[in-house]
Parts: C-alpha cells; structure tokens; sequence
C-alpha cells in the first residue's frame, strides 16, 4: 500500500510538472554546486546541489548522476575526478575532469542545460604524466579557453602545466605554469554533512529546476523498472480475473518486416571454441598465451588441455620452424621409451557416440629418427580404449596425415592419446578431432545438435561474430575477417576478450555458410575502426581508433568482405572462397559498422569514411550503425544524430533492462519517426536481480516483441543477447541456450524467440483490445500482436499475459471472417510461477468462436488459416 501511495505521489509530481513550473514564488536565480564524490573509487560521476544563499545546499537527486566518465576498463576505470565546470559564453557548459592518476588525459564534454550531455573527449595534454584537478577559463580577449592542472611525479613533485585550446581538439604547447599552488578555484561545499569539492555557479531556476524535475523522473522511472512478480500478489490482490475483447480488422493492415526475429552469434561463453565450432582437440595449434586471460591463469599457455602420457617421453613447445608464421606454435616430443606420448583433454573431456565415426587429423614432421608410425587413440581416464587409428610413415617435413576413428562407446569425458611407435623427436601441430556428423555434415563444422536448436529458432539472419569481439579490446584485438579465412593453420588466432581463446577455426566462411545452412541472411559486424570503449589495452586516449593513415586500408579490407561475400570466381577475394567450396556467392546484404561503440570524434570521423564508401562502392548493401549500449544517453543521442546526418539506412539499438522496463515502455517505438532510419534491435534481454532466464524475463520479451511486431515497419529486424553459453564457462547471464559437452538446453527465452520465429508474418493487422479492468498495470500486462503471413495465409495472434489472473478472451475477427476455420493451431507457453526455469511450449487446437482462457503468466500462439477450403 505504501509503494502504491509513494507511486501516486511521485505520478502527481509528474502531472504537476507544469503547474510547478509557473508558481510564481520559486527565486529567479539560485546558486548551484557541482561536484563528483569518491565514494565506488570516484565512479558516481557528476552531482549538483543548490543554495539561495551558497551556505544551505540541498543535494538534487543525491544518488542521481549527470553525467558519467566513460573513460577506460569496466569495473577499474570509469572515473570522474575533481569535475569542474564552467559556463562559456558560447552559451554552452564546459565540464572538464581527471579520469585517474595516471593518464594525462583531459576529458570534456559539453551540455546547454546541464540534463543533457553532448559526446566526451579525452585529449592527452600531456605525456607520460598525469593530468590531476583540471580548471578552466575562458579568455574573452583572446576568444580560448585557458587549461591548468596538477602534474604529480612519481617522487611527489607537484607542478602547475597550462594550455589552451578554441575547441578542445587542438590544443596549445603544453607548458609548466607560472601560476603558484593557490590557482584551485575549487570551493568547498557541505552537502548532506559531508564536505565536497566542486565549483559554484549563480544560475537561473529553471535551470534547476530542470536538473530537479530529471532527477525525480529518474527516481520514478526506477520504480518502473524495479517492478517485478515477487510483489504482484500485493500489486494485483483484488484483481481476480480479467476479460479480454479483441477486435480485428483484417481489411487494415500495414507491411511489416518479414525479417524480425533472427540470431545474435558471439563467441562468449565457449559459444564458438568448445561449443558450436564442433572441434573436440582444445588448444590444438599451441597458440593458447598467458595474455587470453590477462594473466589470470598461470596454467593457460601453448601446454594447456596437453600433458604426457607413459614414462619416456618430454614434450615442448617450440617456435623456429612453423607450418605458417601465423600459428608459430608447436610441440616438439621427445621419444626415448616406445609407449609414451601426449594426450589432450579437449574442453571438459571429448564426448563420443559408439559407431559414429571422428577424423582425426594432424600436421607432423620427423626431427629424428626413421620415418615413424603414430597411434592415435580414443581413451577413457583409466587409459580404457574406446577406438584408434594409425598414422603411417611421418615424414621430415611438415605434412597433414588424416584417419578416421570409429568409437566404441558413449563416453562423455574421453581424451585424445598420440603415441609415436618409434623413438626420436617429432614435431606435431594443428592436432584436430571432429565428429563425421557435423551440421550438415561440413568438413571443419559445426556441432549438429547445437546449431540445430539455433536453426529450429527460425532465424531470419545471423549476427555474427559479436558484440565486443567484433570490435575488440584494443586496437590489436579488433576481428580482422582476413585473419579467419583460407587454410586453418594460416588462419590467425587471437585472444577472445571475454577472457579465453579463439581458433577462428570458426571464421568468416563458416559463418556464412552456416547462414546459408539455416536459411538466414548473413549479417557481418565489423568494427568501425575503433575498438571497444571497455578495453583495458591501447593505453591512454580512449578507443584511439585505427590511426587515419591506416584507414584506407582498413576500409579496404571491408571492400573485400564484399567482394569475398559477392564476388565472382575470376575476383581475387571471391576466388578464395570458391577455393574454399562455395563457388556460388554468398549473397551479402546488409554489414554492420560498430558496436555500441562510445560515439566519439574519433569514432565520427572513421565510421563516416567507411559509410560514405560502402555506400558509393556498394550501393546494394545496406549499412547498420550503431547507437550506443543502451536506450537512451549520450552515445544514443549522438549515434542517432550521426544516422540522420548520414543517411544511415538502419542503425544498432542494444538494451538490456530489467522486465520492469520492458512492461512500461511498450511505446518505444510507436514515437519512432518513421522518416528516419530503420532499427535492428541487435542485442536484448529482461534482466532480473540474480541473471535468471525464467518464465518472467522470458514474457517480458514476449510482451515487448507483441510492440516491436506492431512497429514491424520501423524495427526491421530483433535479436536475443547473448544466444550460446557454455556450463561452467559462462561469463554472462542470461543466455539463449546453456550446453555442455553432451545437452543443450534450450531457456524459456529460447522458446519465446522460437514461438516468434516460427509465427511471423509480413503485414500487421489492425486490432482493438479491450479489457474488462483498465487500470495501467493491468493494461500493460496484456499483449497482443496480430500479424499475417502472405505465404501460408494464417493470421497469428499473440497473447501474452503478465497477470496473476486467467485473462478469458473472445476473439472477434472483421473482413476475413468469411474465409476462416473457426478452429486454429494454439500453442502455449506458461508455468506454474514466473520463477520457474523448465518451460517448454505445448501445442493444441482450440475453436476461436469460444471464449480463450490466457492462463496466468502465459504466452499464447493461434494460428489460423484463412484459404479458402
Ligand atoms: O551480448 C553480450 C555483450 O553485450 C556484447 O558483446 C556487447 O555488444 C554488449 O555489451
């Protein structure tokens, strides 16, 4: 009762908000206080207080942040030091801030109203020192801003450095400064008891007024978000069942996408490696380093999953002599005593199916000894045999030798054994396993059970290969797409930043071809040239950006995707790939540049260079930008800006956000300007306390996809984050689908985008609901979406209900009732409570004419078919 009655109190603030704004004895002018706490190691970001009289302030929002650093690493970076803030007489608020005690780095960034605020900076000012406790002023005379701070030496030696600047992009020589330590026009300020450093401005009340009107918004808005089903039987404890009239006009209609619902693919969690790359040998190239996992893990290095097996035998990893520069790994084995070998232990043990068939494969070269002879066997932890083959005759110089293994028996955890028959030193690299039964049975594959569970989603594209592995931690680690083509060994490894390892033995081609399995069109993320706002290396200056002199060429590389992709055979880059088995193109259509990047000048420049010429050079294919990590912020903002300017055809909205949010904001995209560029919704997901995938998160996507298919004509395309995550390896929560080695199982989310997969349609039809209660939070826990699929001729009706109560629904159906069965394929989604995990769809038929019971928390398909019998 209490929450409700704080909710209309904070409701009416809302409601009252212009009413608030004319009261006539609120002051002209008051003064207001800026400044940064350290409390979470200085990553609060920008607060403001206000006084009539610069003794009293009283803190606006207290928790409420205005502006954030984005500076540097998640988690260790991210920080705001001693802001300051100044307003220039371009009219506009110029805050400047440290980011830590290292970089010498200045960030800025600018706001008219000190709500909103416009893309960050973070200039180097000065090198290898730190750029501490920044002020600025403006020069009137000279028309610059004029820059000073404290840099501290490593033996404490404090100095005053100045510089100035029109723009904050060019800067002045850096000089020592000849002002002396008292140049801190900082003041202090107790606010809530606590004494703060921060600067004091005199400025209008609407201005903070404003800044107090966003706060409280803020504050309600988390109340929204913060709803969840643990408090409906209090929020609903009246409600004891709701009816449902849903009117449809089949005569109204609008085209919608017929491409909505697809699949986001990134390698994290083991997705790729270990996981739907179907390879059972992990590290098999040796290339495994310390740096996969910055360090964390003294074990993960070119010997991780190998040791040795009998006794006489050493083994080491060597580098002089590789089969290619890119894979410069391998191991050396030293036999003395016949019997003894390596063995791998694969990702979590190799799981095998007695009677199926594995090839194996390996490159070796004889350092000594006679040409010699290998047994490769299939063994279980006590060394029990479960199948083998021979290599024959290893000669001097690198070769592949390939033998197929049959096995024995269903082993979950078998291991992988290699023993030279004769003694002497061999040299062994690319030491490879696959199952015969791959998805679709392809050579280098994939693993069939898993990217059947993706293919049963019906996707109508595949996003690969991420996310943040798109763009990668630093400059070095940005996915190259040449680096994972062509012949595995040549293929170029790389550390995954989600902290393990990539082959790229899953890499562009398998990609696509993969998209081409499943029926999906391919869509390639690759990095705008800038590499993930997150990363920990690149040092100073965030997201440095590939330099603009390597541009051309990194633009070129993008050029010959394209041409890799949609070339012919007498085309350098397409001939590779018929080389490679796919004579045909692949058919490419659409390329993401960017991912959630930070929406920089730097990233500007770059993304608009490589737009501007896919566009020129390749009209045909359409270019998705990117719009910042979350729904709304700077980096949306300015990401949508940059769209519009541009043309951009469609851009990369990513949310993830608690199921609270999505029941309120239902209406995203019904406000969305239809004459601006279309949206893929690249990355979602309802995100509750504890990262479960349960029946509520998984409605909560049902009911904002019944709005994201009403707004099929501006939102072209949706998909799940992230799809794969391996058991014991996951490093995010929620996902898609959790596997091991031998299961895969699919979430309650899984089935929601399987449910819309295999229900869409191309055209929504025009529907009227109404609900016997009307209140808000019943209303907004009702979905419906009615869409029509010109290929089948059914008219889909989805149904989603939120609420504890059954909803009983009397479908009544305008303009197609003539052509229409009244009975109709009904499939259902629910459970017992929201927590639960294990939900699987049961399907039915059922007579629309009679009344539709919509059991609590249930997702509800019917399918109707409209041909004329
Ligand atoms: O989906 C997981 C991650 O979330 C993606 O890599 C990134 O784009 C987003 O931050």
């Amino acid at each position: 009762m209490l929450f409700i009655l704080l909710l209309v109190e904070i409701v009416s603030i809302g409601v009252a908000y212009p009413r608030i704004c004319n009261t006539m004895n609120q002051p002209d002018s008051a003064y207001i206080f800026s400044y940064a706490t350290s409390k979470n190691n200085n990553r609060n970001g920008l607060h403001f207080a206000w006084s009539l009289d610069r003794k009293n302030w009283h803190p606006i929002g207290p928790e409420y942040s205005y502006l954030r650093c984005d500076y540097g690493r998640w988690g260790a970076e991210k920080r705001m030091i001693s802001p300051f803030l100044i307003l220039a007489p371009d009219g506009l608020w110029h805050c400047v801030w440290s980011v830590n005690e290292r970089d010498g780095v200045l960030a800025h960034a600018t706001s008219s109203d000190l709500v909103h605020w416009r893309r960050q900076s973070y200039p180097i000012v000065i090198k290898d020192k730190n750029c501490l406790e920044p002020e600025i002023s403006y020069d009137d005379q000279a028309k610059l801003f004029k820059i000073n701070w404290l840099s501290v030496s490593a033996d404490k030696d404090t100095l005053i450095y100045s510089s100035a600047t029109k723009d904050f992009k060019s800067f002045a020589p850096t000089t020592p400064s000849l002002l002396t330590r008292n140049f801190n026009k900082r003041v202090c300020a107790i606010v809530s008891g606590m004494p703060e450093e921060g600067t004091i401005h005199k400025t209008s009340w609407e201005t903070i007024d404003c800044l107090i009107k966003k706060s409280k918004l803020a504050a309600y808005e988390n109340i929204l978000k913060g709803e969840n089903t643990k408090e409906d039987p209090e929020r609903f404890a009246a409600l004891k069942g709701v009816n449902a009239s849903i009117t449809i006009d089949a005569t109204k209609s609008k085209p919608i996408s017929d491409m909505l619902i697809g699949a986001f693919f990134e390698d994290i969690n083991y997705a790729a490696d270990g996981g739907l790359y179907a390879e059972l040998i992990q590290n098999r190239d040796f290339e495994y380093a310390l740096s996969d996992k910055e360090g964390q893990d003294p074990r993960w290095n070119s010997y991780y999953a190998w040791s040795l097996i009998g006794n006489g035998a050493s083994f080491v990893v060597d580098t002089i002599n590789p089969i290619h520069p890119n894979n410069p790994h391998y191991a050396i084995l030293d036999i003395q005593k016949v019997g003894a070998g390596l063995v791998n232990t694969g990702f979590d043990g190799i799981a095998i199916k007695s009677g199926e068939g594995y090839n194996f494969s390996i490159f070796a070269r004889m350092l000594s000894g006679k040409k010699g002879s290998l047994r490769v066997r299939l063994i279980g932890k006590k060394g029990e045999h479960y199948g083998e083959a021979l290599i024959k005759s290893v000669s001097s110089t690198w070769k592949k030798y390939k033998a197929t293994i049959i096995a024995k028996e269903d082993i979950s955890d078998a291991r992988l054994e290699i023993i030279p028959l004769s003694v002497g030193r061999i040299a062994l690299d690319m030491i490879s396993l696959f199952p015969k039964k791959t998805f679709h049975n392809r050579q280098n594959g994939l693993r069939a059970d898993l990217a059947q569970a993706i293919a049963d989603i019906h996707p109508r594209f595949v996003r690969f290969p991420g996310g943040c592995v798109a763009h990668g931690d630093g400059i070095g680690n940005i996915y190259r797409w040449k680096n994972t083509v062509g012949a595995l060994e040549s293929r170029k490894p790389q550390r995954n930043l989600w902290g393990y390892h990539q082959t790229v033995g899953l890499g562009y081609f398998e990609y696509f071809q993969f998209c081409e399995d499943i029926g999906a069109t391919a869509l390639p993320v690759i990095a705008a040239g800038v590499p993930c706002q997150n990363s920990a290396t690149g040092g100073a200056g965030q997201q440095g950006g590939i330099p603009m002199c390597d541009m051309d060429s990194y633009v070129q590389d993008i050029l010959d995707l394209i041409e890799y992709a949609n070339g012919d055979k007498s085309t350098k880059w397409g001939k590779l790939r018929a080389q490679s088995g796919h004579p045909k193109p692949f058919n490419l259509k659409y390329i993401g540049i960017g991912n959630e990047d930070l929406i920089t000048d730097i990233f500007e420049e770059r993304f608009t260079l490589i737009f501007n010429t896919i566009k020129e050079k390749h009209p045909e294919i359409t270019v998705i930008g990117t719009v910042g990590p979350t729904y709304e912020g700077t980096d949306y903002d300015e990401g949508w800006a940059i769209a519009t300017k541009l043309k951009v055809p469609m851009v990369d909205e990513h949310y993830y956000q608690s199921p609270g949010w999505f029941i309120h904001n239902q209406d995203y995209y019904d406000k969305y300007d239809r004459s601006k560029s279309k949206v893929y919704l690249g990355e979602y997901a309802a995100h509750l306390p504890g990262r479960p995938n349960n029946l509520e998160t998984a409605l909560a996507e049902a009911l904002y996809l019944t709005a994201v298919e009403r707004n099929g004509d501006v939102v072209s395309m949706a998909s799940y984050a992230p799809l794969l995550a391996k058991e014991k390896h996951t490093q995010w929560n929620p996902d898609l689908i959790y596997f091991n080695n031998t299961e895969v199982k699919p979430t309650v989310g899984y089935y929601v985008q399987q449910m819309y997969g295999c229900n869409a349609g191309n055209e929504y039809l025009s529907n009227q609901v109404v609900l016997s209660n009307n209140d808000e939070s019943v209303r907004l826990r009702v979905g419906v979406s009615v869409v029509r699929d010109e290929k089948s001729s059914d008219i889909i009706i989805k149904l989603v209900n939120m609420l504890p109560v059954k909803v009983s629904t009397q479908l009544n159906l305008e303009g197609s009732a003539s052509l229409m069965q009244s009975m109709a394929k009904r499939t259902v989604l629910t459970a017992e409570s929201p927590s639960d995990k294990l939900v699987t769809p049961v399907s039915d038929s059922c007579d629309i004419n009679n009344k539709i019971q919509l059991s609590p928390y249930s997702f509800t398909i019917i399918r109707l078919n409209t041909k004329k019998q």
